[in-house]
């Protein structure tokens, strides 16, 4: 073996692994954390550290000579992707047939890229998706604890009537409103005071500069300055950025040796190298955690791994979709990146749908209100192992999609039917309303209570642990951050009081 050994090592540093990292290093336990992307904190050329969504660089995408954002196309022309630089950047799409996954890259995960909105999930659908996880506890304890640590905080609703930033969500209030529909205001982790000065011209510019997909300068609280920095503030966690876990072996004391490529900061791989742990967590998200445990179990080298390993996917029935608005009808030109109010449906019976009032981030009046629904829907795809790419493939057909699309386009009819309003068909590179050809949400792969325990001990192998977004069985009916944190928080204090010998902090 090549490299060093430590007590623990936590593989990724998004929502899963930044919790458990911080409650192994409060319990004194040394801690590596293994992160594939780089550490944003250097500024670039331009005096910032990301690029914003109208002027995109190589910082923008992972290893890309092109962005690829969510909308393909306004009015039909291909004018809102540019060509990059090859570059490790800070948002990856990684494509599966008929489904493209967006994921954060960088210390942070994806916390780096999101929209910041901090939703816990209705109680009686958390108890739906994972019957086996105590929702009493759930609720009366680590959902309070995972929103306290990440800084959620609420928009002032007075500030919100009159501000320039939701004039687009006061606008799509009014609409879903005059259909009988409800809204309901989103949590965030972006700082709502620092907009607030913003729109007053007191500080930078972000959530009102574009920024949101390729990263925000300033406002938002992302991992790394909430569970992340207190993680390393416990003086027992590192973080080795640009280092990708590729395998997992058993050693012979009963631990782990994983395997680790490093990048230099072109993307380039400049190093194969080992550590090893007597305990690993992966917290590398749904692709990157199912991806490793699959190759391990189809290449040989955790031959215990079961057959729940790649089963339970979902992309959360995202749908994304805009519609026209009449001329006299202005979203505005300032509009915040960071939403924060949703159309709340989900007690639909029959079409189910949580759907966020998205911006469109492009500085000036557009007529169109975007919205990113999640929609209740049953079809789980699942991953195989391919030996030629050595990669796993993710099983998703464009068919089992279609109820998202027939639950969106149900609610956003009788919107459309209430205002006389259509939709826009220019947007996603054809002449499609509904896209859903991507996620923002992928989940599971490595389901709690099946692929691992009911806190994510792999079956088969003591020692290793799933601790992120693909414990949960494809679905949360918000979105999923906030369930990541809180689930992680709960299974991480279980685990530190049954699997150390004595007390981990003695
Ligand atoms: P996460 O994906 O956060 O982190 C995994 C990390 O592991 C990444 O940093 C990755 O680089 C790293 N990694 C992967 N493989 C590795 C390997 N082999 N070795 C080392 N490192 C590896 N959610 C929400 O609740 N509210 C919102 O507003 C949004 N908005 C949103 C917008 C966009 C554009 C995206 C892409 C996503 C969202 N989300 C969201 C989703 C949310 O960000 C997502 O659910 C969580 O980040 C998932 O957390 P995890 O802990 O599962 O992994």
């Amino acid at each position: 073996r090549t490299g060093d050994a430590v007590p623990a090592v936590v593989i990724g540093t998004g929502y899963g692994a930044a919790v458990t990292a911080l409650r192994l290093g409060e319990a004194g336990i040394p801690t590596v954390m293994l992160e594939m992307g780089r550490l944003w904190d250097t500024p670039g050329a331009d005096g910032n550290v990301f690029c914003n969504m109208l002027r995109p660089d190589g910082r923008a995408m992972w290893l890309k000579d092109r962005t690829l954002a969510p909308l393909a196309s306004f009015l039909w022309m291909d004018v809102i992707n540019h060509d990059t630089e090859r570059y490790p950047g800070v948002l990856d799409r990684v494509d599966h047939g008929d489904m493209s996954v967006y994921l954060g890259r960088g210390v942070g995960g994806g916390s780096l890229v999101n929209g910041a909105m901090a939703v816990v999930p209705k109680r009686n659908y958390f108890e739906e998706v994972l019957p086996a996880v105590d929702a009493d506890e759930m609720y009366g304890k680590y959902f309070p604890r995972a929103t306290a640590a990440l800084g959620v905080n609420h928009v002032d609703p007075d500030w919100f009537e009159t501000c320039d930033s939701y004039r687009y969500a006061r606008l799509s209030r009014a609409h879903a409103h005059r259909a009988g529909l409800k809204t309901t205001f989103v949590p965030s982790v972006y700082d709502f005071d620092y907009l607030r000065r913003e729109e007053a011209g007191e500080v930078p510019r972000s959530a009102l500069a574009c920024e949101v997909i390729y990263g925000n300068n300033h406002g938002k609280r992302s991992l790394d300055k909430t569970y992340l920095a207190d993680a390393l503030g416990t003086g027992n966690v590192t973080i080795r950025a640009l280092h990708e876990a590729r395998a997992i072996r058993r050693d012979d004391t009963g631990g782990y040796v994983l395997t680790v490529h490093r990048r230099d900061e072109s993307g380039e791989i400049v190093e194969r190298t080992e550590i090893a742990a007597q305990r690993v967590f992966l917290g590398a998200g749904s692709l990157g955690s199912t991806e490793l445990l699959l190759r391990a179990r189809d290449t040989g080298t955790l031959p215990e791994l079961g057959a729940e390993i790649g089963q339970g996917w979902g992309p959360n029935g995202n749908v994304m979709l805009g519609r026209a608005n009449h001329v006299w009808d202005t979203a505005g030109g300032t509009q915040s990146a960071m939403p924060a109010l949703g159309i709340d449906a989900w007690e639909d019976p029959e079409h189910p749908v949580f759907a966020e009032i998205a911006p469109i981030p492009a500085g000036t009046e557009l007529w169109v209100s975007l919205y990113l629904a999640i929609t209740k829907n049953p079809e789980r795809g699942h991953f195989s192992y391919d030996p030629a790419t050595d990669s796993a493939r993710l099983h998703w057909r464009t068919e089992q999609g279609q109820l998202s699309i027939q639950q969106a386009k149900a609610l956003f009819d009788k919107i459309n039917r209430a205002n006389g309003t259509t939709y826009r068909t220019d947007l996603f590179g054809d002449t499609r309303p509904f896209e859903n050809r991507f996620t923002y949400h992928p989940l599971g792969g490595l389901v709690l209570g099946r692929a691992t325990d009911d806190y994510g001990r792999v079956r088969g192998c003591p020692g290793l642990y799933v601790t992120d977004g693909s414990l949960i069985p494809g679905s949360t009916g918000v979105n999923p951050f906030v369930t990541i944190t809180a689930l992680a928080e709960r299974n991480i204090e279980r685990i530190l009081a049954e699997d150390w010998p004595t007390p981990a902090s003695s």
